[in-house]
């Protein structure tokens, strides 16, 4: 290990460290283009060109047909100006006169760097820099604009600070970064609340609008502080930190006797609305927020919490490689359902060093998308039937996100063949002459007239690192929910000092990859894993393991006893042991 004075006594620190050099050492064993891992230099090539090629036939087509737009319609090569329209189900509040904010533009930039086109970025720059306007009478959500806008603008500015000043002396002048205080500001209204959680909408021109709705997400108010806590500490400006630090702490006091929280809630009473809860839609990025916020601040806050909400997520809401929803007052199956954006946990997983229990979850969404081509979003399980009305596949990210993380991790080059799954899908589902095209119906792979930019800031930037991660090999970065890099630095760092971070972290090597435990491979129950990695296994006394692997079943008799709780396990419908006593 690395920096053994990092982080010395209780054992969830030292995982702690063990995940923090994970995250650190991210590009430094790896990947380089060598092939030495069997897979083949000439192939990783021709993998990565494949990407670029994907990107630009993306990029290009937006740049023609919808810049300065929001989004390209890639069917009939036109645009839309979707930020407003953004987790707006009902399409309420539309503005009247708004002509968008160059999104995809704002979303592409760290992917240009990624991809090693300066020229392009620094256009890119100074287009948003003259023109780019937040003065807008346009109602927009808080998280999608921060995760999007924000996070796009935060990264692209610090890229600009490595990367463009090194080439011209002066070219840049922090215009991004005064473009994000701007837009930070005009958020701060939101949260001017009794509880200090955020309002989910704001009108970027007047604040929060007369008879706004009090409803929010967990994700809407749990994902706000790796982008305003960077926004922070790059203007000195504390407003940004503490307000989305404030109503994580919040969030985390709502929590249940069980350690979980619900997914909807009402920022005027601080009180759920919503009490089944899951890793999916709604929550998924307030579990990612925490332990990128610990390993990007350090503060043990952050690992705190995340510490016993993954514990408290495994315990109840996992069952075998699947994660289900529950009740948060009882910890009661509710839905027994597999989401598409549920495939980030595999990523999140591999950051922690539960590299195991990620590989497993990760080959069962391979499954699924082996079976449609893509991944539906969302498959009932305990049918084996895709959702009767959630059956698109908007070229989401997050599969291809927890290739990523797992192949830096493992080097194992089966994931470069998952890759190679997922690119050849994509090109032969959703290419079209005028970009990529979103699946209405993975059962008819009807396409949609929609080219979302995180296909442009995660998916694409995702896949290319799969097959050449140069980029992190310069610096080490943690990829926000919206895949923007922002760079791991002792001065915004609680824990690392200035003179343990070495420049360069290609001599971290393999043997000093951190310690890997985890709650399934090892079939002990979930409060155990942090004290295994201590070398003193402790088991439940109680338990019975499944009579067979990955907790598949035929009858009630193939399993065994829940070491959490001491319960018998029964077999689901789906042919899984568990504690079922799911409502459906
Ligand atoms: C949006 O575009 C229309 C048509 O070009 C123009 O009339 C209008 O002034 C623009 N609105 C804003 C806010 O820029
Ligand atoms: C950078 O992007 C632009 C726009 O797509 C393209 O014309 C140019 O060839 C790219 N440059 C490199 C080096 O890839
Ligand atoms: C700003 O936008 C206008 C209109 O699209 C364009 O003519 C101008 O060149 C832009 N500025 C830069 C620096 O690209
Ligand atoms: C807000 O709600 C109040 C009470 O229901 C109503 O009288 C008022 O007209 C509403 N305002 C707007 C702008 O909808
Ligand atoms: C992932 O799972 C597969 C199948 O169970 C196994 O063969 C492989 O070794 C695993 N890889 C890791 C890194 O755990
Ligand atoms: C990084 O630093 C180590 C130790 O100082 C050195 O051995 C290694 O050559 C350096 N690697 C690069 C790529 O500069």
């Amino acid at each position: 290990m690395r920096s053994p004075r990092l982080l010395r006594p209780a054992p969830a620190r030292l995982v702690a460290a063990a995940l923090l050099l994970a995250a650190l050492a991210g590009g430094a064993a790896a990947a380089d283009i060598s092939g030495r891992d069997g897979y083949g230099r000439a192939r990783r090539l021709h993998m990565r060109d494949k990407v670029v090629e994907m990107f630009y036939h993306a990029y290009d087509n937006y740049m023609a047909y919808a810049f300065p737009h929001d989004e390209l319609k890639p069917l009939t090569k036109s645009f839309t100006d979707s930020l407003s329209e953004l987790g707006n189900l009902n399409l309420e509040h539309l503005p009247h006169d708004y002509n968008g904010s160059a999104l995809t533009l704002v979303e592409s930039l760290s992917s240009l760097v990624v991809l090693g086109n300066l020229t392009e970025f620094e256009r890119g720059v100074t287009w948003l820099s003259e023109n780019l306007t937040f003065d807008v009478d346009a109602r927009v959500n808080l998280f999608e604009c921060n995760i999007r806008l924000l996070g796009g603008l935060i990264s692209a500015h610090i890229l600009a600070k490595d990367y463009i000043s090194q080439r011209k002396d002066g070219v840049y002048q922090d215009q991004l970064l005064h473009l994000a205080e701007n837009l930070g500001s005009r958020f701060l209204p939101a949260f001017e609340t009794p509880t200090g959680l955020p309002y989910a909408w704001i009108n970027l021109k007047y604040g929060v609008i007369e008879n706004e709705t009090t409803e929010t997400s967990t994700s809407g108010c749990g994902s706000l502080i790796l982008e305003m806590g960077a926004l922070s500490r790059l203007t000195g400006d504390s407003r940004y930190e503490a307000a989305a630090h404030r109503a994580l702490r919040k969030l985390w006091s709502m929590r249940s006797s069980l350690n979980l929280v619900g997914s909807t809630l009402d920022v005027l009473s601080g009180k759920w609305i919503e009490y089944s809860s899951g890793i999916g839609a709604g929550v998924d990025s307030f579990y990612e927020y925490l332990i990128k916020a610990y390993i990007l601040f350090g503060s043990d806050e952050y690992w705190d919490m995340f510490h016993s909400a993954y514990l408290a997520v495994q315990k109840y809401f996992r069952h075998g490689p699947w994660y289900h929803e529950a009740d948060i007052r009882t910890g009661e199956a509710t839905h027994w359902q597999l989401t598409s954006l549920q495939a980030f946990w595999p990523g999140v997983q591999t950051l922690l060093g539960d590299v195991a229990a990620a590989n497993l979850s990760h080959r069962e969404f391979y499954n699924v998308w082996q079976r449609f081509g893509v991944l539906p979003e969302r498959y009932l399980l305990d049918y084996g039937i895709l959702h009767p009305t959630e059956k698109y596949y908007p070229l989401r990210p997050e599969f291809a996100e927890s290739t990523f993380y797992l192949y830096q991790a493992t080097k194992d080059p089966w994931y470069l063949e998952v890759g190679e799954a997922i690119i050849g899908s994509l090109n032969y589902y959703t290419k079209v002459e005028g970009g990529f095209a979103s699946i209405r119906d993975v059962s008819t792979m009807k396409q949609e007239d929609h080219q979302h930019s995180f296909f442009l800031s995660e998916t694409c930037k995702y896949l290319f690192l799969l097959y050449d991660d140069s980029f992190l090999r310069k610096q080490n970065y943690i990829f926000t929910t919206e895949g923007h890099p922002l760079p791991i630095r002792s001065t915004w760092h609680e824990k690392i000092p200035a003179s343990d971070v070495p420049s360069n972290w290609t001599s971290v090597k393999d043997a000093e990859q951190p310690i890997r435990v985890s709650a399934l491979s090892s079939q002990v129950c979930p409060e155990t894993i942090f004290r295994q990695s201590f070398g003193s296994t402790w088991e439940s006394a109680c338990h019975v393991p499944d009579v067979f692997p990955n907790h598949k079943c035929r009858a009630d008799d193939d399993c065994g006893i829940e070491s959490v709780s001491c319960k018998r396990r029964t077999c689901s419908t789906a042919g899984y042991c568990g504690l079922w006593l799911a409502v459906l």
